[in-house]
């Protein structure tokens, strides 16, 4: 079967009765009840080209959330990417990462470049992994430098930050970590930020309230008794929620006065997906880590960073003669090197293509349309973003703020998909609040995309709450 398409590419689809006939039979997907699968087909992506995905039945869609799961960055199908990797395998496909290799170092230099104050990339291959690093690090430097002390890490209501057990341990969104514990000790949890859903309706600053419930948490527990506080820059999966004005500097200030490493968690906003290289650089965050992964190569190879500070490289390069005096830590595919080759590549292409600008400017008009959406449909209560990365929360009352029922939010989900257009929603994180809409486009999305986009969700609110 051929089908032409308005973007000028042509999909060609063979007969995939076969395979989806295997991945009934075999595959587990994610995050996903099979039960359905016995009487429907899953649904099979096949192709990909710029903001464009083809599945198995020949259908076009619109991705608005680049992947699913706010990855593909630079788009389907860039072939100059495979080009670099393929080249890459020939020549060496993978050793151990104890030792270098030519794109591990060529990307960690380019991306240091991008990140005044740190100096020191390690490699991984998840966000979830790249998390875990910092985790193993700070507990290292609390045995090695503060005698034990300092060893819990702070973690914030409504992040998210992977889904291993001790990521889980780390995790706000009770609704990921339920039936998986017991968890990791020494994790503890500090109030979200969200305005929106104010814990502290009687503040005249909601920024300062939230970053001083951090203080509160800390002087609770005991200030040396914590070595790190692990944020996200943007809450992504819990909502899409950018810190109010003035939060980050109060956070920073408090971190300091109880000598508490900041680790950034950028494994959504990395790379470009708020308009800067990396989200913590609207705020003027310092940050001692920062992890990254989903689209540093934007999904055409596996691949996470952990990025720290010569100060903190320091403390792990000791006495030569102490068998355990190194960070004594191995990521296997942490040492392929398709993962650094497709992300100088990926870095290349924002570059080249502008897209940092296009992102801002893109988000921009996302902005104003789904602000529009809200003038127009009262179930929007609020619409909150940066750049390319988007939310807009449901509710069924604007006074009283009540969530609408995840069923429906999740049928505006399906409506735009039937439509054509792949758009996200908070899935079974919050307890009650699995209501706000997501969108991530990659970064290439022109204006007729974005419309598109909010031209489905018009819509699909029309036909669900009308
Ligand atoms: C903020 C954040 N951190 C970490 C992760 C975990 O990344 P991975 O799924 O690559 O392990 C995710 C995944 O969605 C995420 O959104």
């Amino acid at each position: 079967m051929n089908i032409n398409l308005r973007t000028n590419y042509t999909a060609t689809t063979n007969d995939l009765s076969a395979v989806i006939q295997a991945d009934r039979k075999h595959l587990w997907h994610h995050l996903v009840q099979h039960k359905p699968f016995e009487t429907i087909d899953p649904k099979i992506m096949v192709e990909g080209k710029g903001m464009r995905v083809w599945d198995a039945t020949g259908k076009e869609h619109l991705d608005g959330v680049s992947g699913g799961v706010w990855t593909v960055n630079v788009g389907y199908g860039r072939e100059s990417i495979a080009n670099a990797v393929r080249d890459q395998l020939v020549k060496l496909n993978y050793f151990s990462g104890s030792a270098g290799s030519i794109p591990g170092a060529q990307f960690a230099q380019r991306l240091i470049e991008k990140m005044p104050g740190l100096s020191r990339v390690y490699y991984a291959n998840s966000g979830s992994e790249a998390n875990e690093k910092v985790f193993k690090m700070v507990r290292q430097i609390s045995h090695r430098h503060h005698g034990g002390k300092k060893s819990k890490i702070l973690f914030r209501e409504r992040d998210y930050h992977g889904t291993t057990i001790t990521t889980l341990s780390a995790g706000g969104q009770p609704e990921r970590g339920a039936q998986y514990g017991p968890y990791t000790p020494g994790f503890v949890q500090v109030p979200h930020c969200l305005e929106y859903r104010s814990q502290y309706p009687d503040v005249d600053d909601y920024a300062l309230a939230a970053a001083n419930a951090i203080e509160d948490v800390i002087l609770r527990e005991g200030p040396d008794t914590i070595g790190a506080i692990c944020l996200e820059p943007i809450t992504a999966g819990g909502g899409v929620i950018p810190p109010p004005q003035g939060y980050w500097d109060r956070v920073q200030d408090i971190c300091r006065k109880y000598d508490i490493l900041i680790h950034i968690d950028e494994v959504v906003c990395g790379v470009g997906r708020t308009g800067t290289w990396f989200g913590y650089q609207h705020y003027g965050i310092k940050p001692d880590f920062v992890t990254m992964a989903k689209g540093v190569a934007s999904g055409y190879a596996a691949i996470a960073c952990t990025v720290t500070t010569e100060a903190v490289f320091e403390m792990f390069k000791d006495n030569p003669d102490d068998p355990m005096g190194y960070f004594r830590d191995i990521s296997t595919f942490g040492g392929c090197t398709a993962g650094p080759a497709a992300a100088l590549e990926n870095m290349a292409i924002i570059e080249n293509e502008n897209l940092l600008a296009n992102t801002s400017a893109m988000g921009a008009r996302l902005m104003d349309n789904l602000r529009a959406l809200q003038d127009k449909h009262r179930v929007i209560g609020d619409v909150r973003g940066k750049g390319l990365f988007c939310g807009a929360e449901l509710v069924s009352d604007r006074t009283t703020k009540e969530p609408v029922n995840e069923k429906l939010a999740q049928a505006v989900v399906a409506n735009c998909m039937a439509q054509g257009v792949i758009i996200g929603v908070t899935n079974r994180s919050l307890p009650g609040f699995n209501n706000t809409l997501c969108l991530s486009p990659a970064l290439i999305a022109t204006a007729d995309d974005i419309d598109q986009i909010t031209d489905a969700i018009d819509h699909a609110l029309i036909q669900t709450f009308n």
